[in-house]
């Protein structure tokens, strides 16, 4: 069953603490480095986003600080509304519109808007229809638009189960599990890896997908509290973008991020 807007709306609080935490801060600076990098030289001029299932703005926020049009969709209407506080605190309130709604069922004229940028980011794991999805966004994208896509990495459980809970066995069980539990959102969570999203991708016509690993060694570094240490911190924010694009290290990562260009016409 998909997740009621209820289960989200119900846990902002820990979910802002989430984002404020090191690992939150470092999956957007993650996200927002790999998408620079998948735009090249299109990042310099203004461009239209979609971020579907976008929640409260963390991603469309940092977008809109740097000169881009976001338009932002949530069927979770407290998330929504954090969005749009957010993006009036930071004085971006006319780079960012937020809309309410469910991501299979667009309003047409957003479905048919030929977005320059669509953004998928942790949404697959709360859905069962992972191709839906992904075909859904890609109907919102131009031709040649960049798409990017995040989720929990499925290779990554059995071994954060071993590393952080010491837990052999239920790593061992694990290995073949394509769920778990969230623990911010009272939720279940799909796992998926970055090859099977891969292949959908390249099924509904992209190319040129990029596969970037998202918090590669954060997650398996025990020790929490030194995270938030500032210059521990720095050290790890460092590392973390020298290994986002390093082959093999994403696909251990605890999430992954795919970019991929929609084929021309
Ligand atoms: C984990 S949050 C991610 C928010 C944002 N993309 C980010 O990464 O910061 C998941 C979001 O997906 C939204 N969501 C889940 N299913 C949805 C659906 N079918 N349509 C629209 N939004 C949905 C939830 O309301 C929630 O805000």
């Amino acid at each position: 069953m998909p997740e009621t807007a209820e289960t989200f709306d119900d846990a902002m609080s820990r979910w802002r603490e989430w984002q404020e935490a090191p690992w939150g801060r470092l999956r957007y600076t993650l996200a927002e480095a790999n998408l620079l990098r998948s735009l090249g030289e299109d990042a310099a001029r203004p461009l239209r986003v979609l971020d579907l299932a976008g929640g409260d703005g963390g991603d469309a926020v940092r977008l809109a600080a740097l000169g881009h049009h976001v338009t932002v969709v949530d069927q979770a209407p407290a998330m929504l509304a954090a969005a749009a506080g957010r993006a009036e605190a930071a004085g971006l309130g006319a780079l960012v519109t937020c809309v309410q709604a469910d991501v299979l069922a667009l309003p047409a004229d957003l479905a048919r808007a030929g977005f320059d940028v669509v953004l998928c980011h942790n949404l697959l794991q709360y859905v069962d229809d992972v191709r839906a999805v992904l075909a859904t966004s890609l109907t919102s994208l131009r031709p040649g638009g960049l798409f990017s896509v995040m989720a929990v990495n499925r290779h990554a459980a059995p071994l954060l189960t071993a590393v952080r809970e010491g837990d052999l066995a239920a790593a061992l069980a694990s290995l073949d599990a394509d769920r778990t539990r969230a623990r911010t959102f009272d939720a279940e969570l799909r796992l998926y890896t970055a090859e099977e999203t891969t292949a959908h991708l390249a099924a509904l016509g992209c190319r040129d997908v990029c596969h970037y690993g998202i918090r590669s060694v954060c997650d398996h570094l025990t020790d929490d509290a030194r995270k938030y240490e500032p210059a521990y911190y720095a050290e790890l924010e460092r590392l973390e973008l020298a290994l986002t694009a390093r082959h093999p290290y994403p696909h251990t990562a605890r999430l992954f991020q795919l970019t991929a260009r929609k084929e021309q016409g």
